[in-house]
């Protein structure tokens, strides 16, 4: 059998007409040969690759433009592992950094306090898992309205070794239905308006309902519509957003006329990204 390195070079060399990552052949080499990182890579690179049949059929739909995470069933996301398929969005990078402000927002808001939280619209989970990785909270819910995006959430709980509950439904109705009460709310809602605006391989591959949302903004509206109603005394929403969401949101949050107090974050690239709301009871005199 070829050694690593050697089947590495080939690979490369095989697929220099179609511009895609190096770094993916090497996750393809990892995953047939159980390599845990990169790092293992390169301290292993001279030993024989353990199954090539099965490299060259990962590397085959590699070349169909498949992203690497779906053949690897994994991906990285703020420092943990998570189970991914067709059946749920890959996590983005620009995500990390939705769960990084959520969690700096939760100690401004909350402090040392324990809180109930959900990420609603979870797909695998990752944001949900990753915040109750990295602050108090005495319970998480999870939930999305495919089954099985839902399903998929549940295996990255088993798999990371965090409790929670996983619900199925639309926006905030399985926590309306249960009647629970929340202090965070953690939401990456489909947001994409125009479908130029994603690759081609996003369109082939990864779901079209975690994807597109409509000028109503559909899923955000019956979120922030249905807030009160899962609220404890207060709560706190982060939503990830498209980069052309802004105006519609403030517009939308003058038409549902709730009293709160909303801020937007901007992405590295200038763009708000980032839509955090604060809803808290007023007590009536
Ligand atoms: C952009 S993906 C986000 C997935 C994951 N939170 C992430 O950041 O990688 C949007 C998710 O929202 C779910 N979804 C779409 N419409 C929904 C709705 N009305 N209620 C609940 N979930 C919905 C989709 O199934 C999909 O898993």
């Amino acid at each position: 059998m070829p050694t690593l390195i050697e089947v590495y070079k080939k690979a490369t060399k095989k697929l220099e007409n179609i511009k895609r990552d190096e770094s993916d052949i090497r996750l393809l080499l990892c995953e047939v040969n159980h390599l845990e990182n990169m790092s293992e890579f390169y301290l292993k690179k001279d030993e024989e690759i353990l199954d090539l049949d099965r490299f060259n059929s990962l590397l085959e739909r590699y070349q169909k433009r498949e992203p690497v995470q779906y053949i690897i069933g994994k991906c990285d996301f703020f420092g943990s592992k998570f189970n991914v398929d067709r059946r749920v969005l890959i996590p983005r990078v620009e995500t990390e950094e939705v769960a990084l402000y959520a969690l700096r927002k939760i100690t401004s808001v909350f402090g040392d306090k324990k809180i109930v939280l959900a990420d609603v619209c979870c797909g695998s989970g990752c944001i949900g898992i990753s915040l109750a990785k990295h602050t108090e909270i005495s319970t998480l819910f999870l939930s999305d309205i495919s089954r099985d995006a839902c399903d998929v959430a549940a295996s990255n709980l088993a798999f990371n070794e965090i409790s929670g509950f996983v619900l199925n439904g639309d926006a905030l109705k399985p926590l309306i239905k249960h009647n629970i009460k929340v202090d965070v709310i953690v939401a990456n809602p489909p947001y994409i308006l125009n479908k130029n605006d994603v690759q081609k391989s996003v369109l082939d591959y990864e779901p079209h309902n975690a994807l597109f949302t409509t000028d109503n903004l559909d899923v955000y509206r019956s979120i922030i519509m249905d807030a009160q109603k899962v609220m404890n005394d207060k709560l706190l929403m982060v939503f990830e957003i498209g980069y052309d969401l802004r105006n519609k949101l403030i517009t939308l949050l003058q038409e549902l006329n709730i009293p709160c107090t909303f801020t937007f974050r901007k992405d590295m690239n200038g763009n708000d990204r980032i839509f955090s709301i604060l809803l808290e009871r007023t007590i009536e005199a």
